[in-house]
């Protein structure tokens, strides 16, 4: 597995327990905010989408017998999608510029993510030797 690949499913699987004990903290605290908005986005695009990142560079642009277009951009993604999560979760409701930055650095991840696995299933399959 592509080390990146690891990193995103091991950054997901930290996400997850990040999110789950703000989960717990919220039945211990009253309706606060930010709590919520942390716990619901370390849980969506933190273990969800990076799953899906880490799984979905793996397997999907293996289905149609390539390798990931843009290799070099998965680092990139990496980087962008982990600083602008935990930016997001650490500045919303403090901080309204730096929380519409680390917005926009986030869907750029995104735009990274979309962009590779399009590239790399649309292509035709690279010639095999069989
Ligand atoms: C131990 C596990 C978890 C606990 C104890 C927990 C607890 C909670 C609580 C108490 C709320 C309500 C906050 C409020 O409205 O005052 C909440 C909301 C939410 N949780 Fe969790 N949660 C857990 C795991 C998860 C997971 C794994 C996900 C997603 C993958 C998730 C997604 C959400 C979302 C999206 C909301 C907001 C729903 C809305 O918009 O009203 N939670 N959670
Ligand atoms: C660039 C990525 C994202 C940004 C900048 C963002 C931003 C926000 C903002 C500003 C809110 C409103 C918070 C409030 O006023 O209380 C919100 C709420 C929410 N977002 Fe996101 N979001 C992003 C991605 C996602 C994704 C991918 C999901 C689901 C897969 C998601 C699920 C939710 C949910 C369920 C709520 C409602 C939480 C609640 O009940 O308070 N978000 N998000």
């Amino acid at each position: 597995m592509d080390p990146i690949a690891k990193n995103f499913v091991r950054a997901s699987l930290l996400y997850f327990f990040i999110g789950v004990c703000l989960g717990l903290l919220q039945l211990f605290t009253k309706d606060e905010p930010l709590l919520k908005f942390a716990h619901v986005h370390f849980n969506l695009l933190g273990w969800m989408s990076m799953m899906i990142y880490g799984v979905g560079y793996h397997i999907l642009p293996r289905f149609s017998g390539n390798p990931v277009a843009y290799p070099g951009l998965m680092k990139w993604h990496f980087w962008l999608a982990n600083i602008s999560l935990v930016g997001l979760c650490g500045v919303w409701g403090y901080a309204d510029g730096l929380t519409k930055l680390f917005a926009v650095l986030q869907v750029a991840a995104v735009g990274m993510f979309v962009a590779n696995i399009m590239a790399s299933i649309g292509t035709a399959p690279a010639e095999s030797s069989h």
